[in-house]
This record gives structure tokens, sequence and C-alpha cells, in this order.
């Protein structure tokens, strides 16, 4: 098939659908200017996820090297702080004019609900979302406050950075006290997925009849289970992403940011 059929064949599908799902990884997050993970310029091809992706890796990397550390930490979160939607983003939130839909991400960037989407499972959590080490709401922060965070870990790295300069400038994302210990609301590996996002986007998947994959490489477990369990029940599955096709059905090539307003455009005029 040519990709302007299968474009057309997709938006068929869309127009057919009574419920759908958009699940999206870090690729839909990429023309706001976040780096994915797995890609050439990828976070983890940068920093190693066994030194950095876990808990008990970044405390050790930043016993010995804070700076290091430090250094993840703003390519972290230097880009959320100052991204906007972009046109992937829009045009999934505009879907929901035509269609139920769910988006299921696991990105923690915040950037489907600020495009206007209302539904959103986040099943790695937020990076605005602060919790207790047992999961305790502590408080939300807005991306003014990633601003300052990152200005302050900057302005930390400047001189000697020792671990209890960065703990200082991280505060309140992070705070290492003796008594009690708050983070920003996001599963690294090992972790369990964060609820209720987690369940509930089991239960919207296994509702869907027609699900959007954009932008994920469908390597991380267990998200990765939700389009091949979809499928298995029958739902028809889109794959958007320039890179790999996925296991869906059909599979539009190209960027987020291009693919979906298109899409969007041949479904619904
Ligand atoms: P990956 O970095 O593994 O995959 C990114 C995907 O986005 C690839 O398939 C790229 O081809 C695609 N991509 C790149 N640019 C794109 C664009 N402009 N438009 C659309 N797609 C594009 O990221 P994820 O699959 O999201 O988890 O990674 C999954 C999880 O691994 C993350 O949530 C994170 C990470 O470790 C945790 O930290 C628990």
């Amino acid at each position: 098939m040519s990709q302007s059929e299968t474009l057309a064949q997709a938006a068929r599908w869309l127009r057919e659908a009574r419920r759908v799902v958009v699940f999206t990884g870090a690729g839909v997050s990429a023309e706001s200017g976040i780096p994915t993970f797995r890609d050439d310029s990828g976070l983890w091809q940068r920093y190693p996820p066994e030194q950095f992706a876990c808990w008990d890796g970044l405390l050790r990397t930043a016993l010995v090297q804070p700076r290091q550390v430090a250094d993840f930490l703003v390519a972290v979160i230097e880009p959320i702080a100052s991204a906007q939607p972009n046109p992937g983003h829009r045009a999934i939130a505009e879907l929901e004019r035509h269609v139920p839909v769910t988006v299921i991400t696991q990105n923690v960037d915040g950037l489907h609900q600020e495009a206007g989407s209302t539904t959103v499972r986040e099943v790695h959590g937020s990076f605005f979302e602060v919790v207790t080490l047992s999961g305790r709401f502590v408080q939300l922060l807005s991306r003014r406050d990633l601003q300052d965070i990152v200005a302050r870990v900057r302005s930390a790295q400047a001189g000697p950075l020792k671990l209890l300069r960065l703990g200082l400038a991280l505060r309140p994302l992070i705070r290492l006290g003796p008594t009690s210990i708050q983070r920003p609301k996001i599963v690294l590996f090992g972790e369990a997925m964060a609820e209720p996002d987690w369940s509930n986007a089991q239960r919207d998947s296994d509702e869907c009849d027609v699900m959007l994959v954009v932008g994920t490489s469908g390597l991380v477990w267990p998200a990765a289970m939700l389009p091949i369990d979809a499928k298995r029940r029958g739902a028809r599955i889109i794959d958007i992403d320039p890179g790999e096709a996925g296991q869906g059905d059909l599979w539009l090539r190209g960027p987020a940011a291009g693919v979906l307003p298109m899409l969007l455009q041949a479904a619904f005029g």
C-alpha cells in the first residue's frame, strides 16, 4: 500500500471508531524539543540507564559524581521546563471533537493536558507532581517552578559541586530529609507503574476499537503490552513513527507533528 492509501485507510478506521486510545511515547514530544531515549541523540545514549534510570544507580552516582547527576537532571528537566505542545499534541486533543478518546502516555511532560486532551493516563507518572516515598501527594509544580530549579542547579554547577549543594538546588522537587523524602512522581526502572493511571489505562485499552501508537519504540514493559493486547483482542492498530514500524496493522511513517494533523484532516476534513 502507498503512504496515501495507508493514510486514507487509517482515516476510514478513525471515522468508523467508537472509542480511540492514543498511546504515546517520547517521539510525540520530540518536536517540542524534548529528547527521546533511544534515538541516536537520545538520553540513554548519553546517560547509561543502569546509572541514571533507577534510584539506586542515581544515588550511587550522586555520592561519587554529583556533577554528572546535575548534568543529567538539567538534560532531563530543562527541555520539559520550556516545552510547549506541538501540532501532534494539538491534533490528538482535537480528535476528541469527533470520537471519544483516551490518551495513554509514557511521557512525564504534561504536554497532552496542556494541548487540551481531557482524559490522559500518565502511566510513568508526571514530573510536575511531588510525592513522598510512600506515594502520598505533596504538591504540584508548574513549568515555571521547573525553570527555577534548573536555574538553581546551573548556578550550583558553577562552583565546586557538593551533593548537599545539589540537594538544596533541587528542592522542592527532591528533598532528602532525615524524616521524610520527597520525589517527583515518575516511574524509574524497577518501580511499579503509576496508579491509578495504569489500571485505568489497561481498562481503556481493553475497550478501544482503534489505537494510535505514536512515537514509541515499544521496548519498555509493561506499557508496551497495551497495543499488543489490544491487537490480540481485535482492535485496529495504527503506528505513527518516522523510524521503525511497530507491530500494528498500518504504519504512517513520519514525525508525529506532521502526520497527526494530516490524518485528522483526512478523516474529518
Ligand atoms: P524511545 O526513545 O524508546 O522511542 C522513541 C520513538 O519515537 C522511536 O520509535 C522513534 O523512532 C520515535 N520518534 C522519534 N522522533 C519522532 C517524531 N518526531 N515523531 C514521532 N515519533 C518519533 O521512547 P519511548 O518508547 O517513549 O521509561 O520509551 C519508553 C520508556 O523508556 C520511557 O517512558 C522511559 C524510557 O526509559 C522510563 O523511564 C520508565
